[in-house]
């Protein structure tokens, strides 16, 4: 075990056994040092560590604190592993995804953040001057793997954290999906096992029904989120060709992998030749101060294809994404070209000025204040009302609250029920698709608090209450 990892474990036990209650400054850096005996750069592993799991938060200039929901447990599936040999969601999630499209709506149920609060005005401005060039739309320079200005700037981002990159290594994509599904295509074959999250984005289970490939999944972990146990034990009994997780601001559930099992993950997948299909699209929609860091960090034999887009920060009209290709871009570029060819050339070019640009960061930090607000207002909102009968996963990224209702009540049937009255919700069959994991809601936090959204959240509310 890594000293850091030691450290770690011995302060999470602090905190669990209640020795350092809720909002509790821990020692600075250089004190917990000097009280540990580890090096500077060992506290701040194990710091960062605890923050990824939701145990501690940081301020700016004050240090870190005990989290709110240090205590929080994932809620864990019912099964050990599964083997889903007939999967059929797709007709599920396209009813659901065509029900909740009306204005109208309030939007619940919706994957995207607010959209007032993303596509800053700067980048209007960037869109609407390029708009009027002739050059802005010149397709060829945009051909897969895209546009070569933008693959420049997300390669630094990925050397910036670490992770040695050339733009050659990257394949702009029509968002974050596009990646995901190309490089599943790339890497499998129909009848293919591939191993899944139990409770996962349903464009995992669509994909997988599509291309014909059998699924096994993994149950989440009551304290980690990721079960390395159950892992390794699949991946000695199947023969998985490739897995597809997400381990930053998981969806629905929104917990964070630590860095100590994402390092062994990579080990178990090098020792095993398995791919590895990483969805990051919430990798920037961090509250602490430290990005986590993402698979492709701890590959160790290129087996990782880590995909991302533009949609949770900038906005998914846009329909920009890309994928860590590596190898495989010439595999991926091949099938793009026989199916979505590729993303936007005005968008592209929009997206090379903008980004490079200081107003990106700046974009980001403000977006990340404002979801973390908001969020924190709907969970003690709904804590208040509904804290006696529900239970509320709260984690610290993204603008998810993953919410478990009374055994009683069917998340399918409240969606139900919301929908005629122009409220969504995410039923967690769109996520699970065991029967015994009905009784979930992913509900999107990220709106402004307005007397529409209070209005929204207490029938929400009544809903729960008084269900027959
Ligand atoms: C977990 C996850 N992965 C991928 C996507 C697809 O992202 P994009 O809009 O960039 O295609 C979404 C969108 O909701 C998502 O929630």
């Amino acid at each position: 075990m890594y000293k850091s990892e030691q450290l770690a474990q011995h302060l999470r036990r602090l905190i669990e056994n209640g020795s350092w209650p809720v909002h509790t400054r821990l020692p600075s850096l250089r004190e917990q040092a000097e009280i540990s005996g580890f090096s500077l750069m060992t506290v701040m592993n194990a710091y960062q560590d605890l923050e990824a799991q939701g145990l501690i938060y940081s301020k700016e200039k004050s240090g870190y604190f005990v989290a709110e929901n240090a205590k929080t447990q994932i809620p864990q599936s019912a099964t050990i592993v599964s083997l889903n040999p007939k999967i059929e969601i797709n007709s599920l999630v396209f009813k659901y995804l065509k029900s909740i499209q009306s204005k109208d709506i309030v939007p619940f149920g919706s994957a995207f953040p607010d959209h007032h609060l993303l596509t800053p005005s700067k980048l209007l401005q960037v869109v609407s001057q390029m708009a009027r060039d002739q050059k802005s739309y010149d397709q060829t320079t945009n051909l897969p793997p895209g546009n070569l200005a933008l693959r420049k700037i997300i390669a630094q981002r990925y050397c910036m954290q670490g992770i040695p990159t050339d733009a050659d290594d990257i394949v702009i994509t029509s968002g974050g999906l596009d990646a995901l599904n190309l490089s599943l295509q790339a890497l499998t074959r129909p009848g293919d096992y591939i191993l899944l999250q139990q409770t996962t984005f349903y464009g995992a289970w669509q994909a997988a029904e599509r291309l014909g490939l059998k699924v096994i999944t993994l149950p989440e972990h009551a304290k980690y989120g990721f079960d390395l146990e159950a892992f390794e034990q699949v991946i000695q009994h199947y023969p998985i060709k490739v897995c597809w997780f997400m381990l930053n601001a998981q969806n629905p559930i929104g917990f964070t992998v630590s860095d100590e099992i994402k390092y062994k993950i990579a080990k178990l997948l090098h020792e095993h030749k398995i791919y590895l299909i990483e969805d990051d699209v919430y990798e920037e929609l961090f509250y602490g101060m430290h990005k986590p860091l993402s698979m492709k960090y701890f590959d160790r034999g290129n087996l990782v294809l880590h995909c991302s887009s533009f949609s949770k920060t900038l906005g998914a009209g846009f329909r920009v994404g890309w994928v860590y290709a590596g190898k495989y871009s010439e595999q991926i570029q091949h099938l793009q070209l026989m199916s979505t060819i590729s993303a936007n050339a005005l968008i592209q070019n929009a997206l090379v000025e903008f980004v490079s640009s200081h107003h990106y960061e700046k974009h980001l930090r403000l977006l990340r204040r404002r979801l973390e607000k908001n969020k924190k207002r709907f969970a003690q909102y709904l804590k208040q009302h509904l804290g006696q009968c529900c239970e509320i996963y709260n984690f610290p990224s993204g603008y998810f609250l993953w919410i478990k209702l009374p055994l009683h009540i069917s998340s399918l049937e409240l969606y139900q029920k919301l929908i005629i009255k122009h409220i969504s919700l995410a039923p967690s069959p769109l996520f699970n698709v065991l029967e015994t994991n009905q009784h979930y809601i992913r509900l999107n936090c990220s709106f402004e608090w307005t007397s529409r959204i209070q209005d929204a959240l207490d029938q929400f509310i009544q809903s729960i209450l008084n269900f027959p």
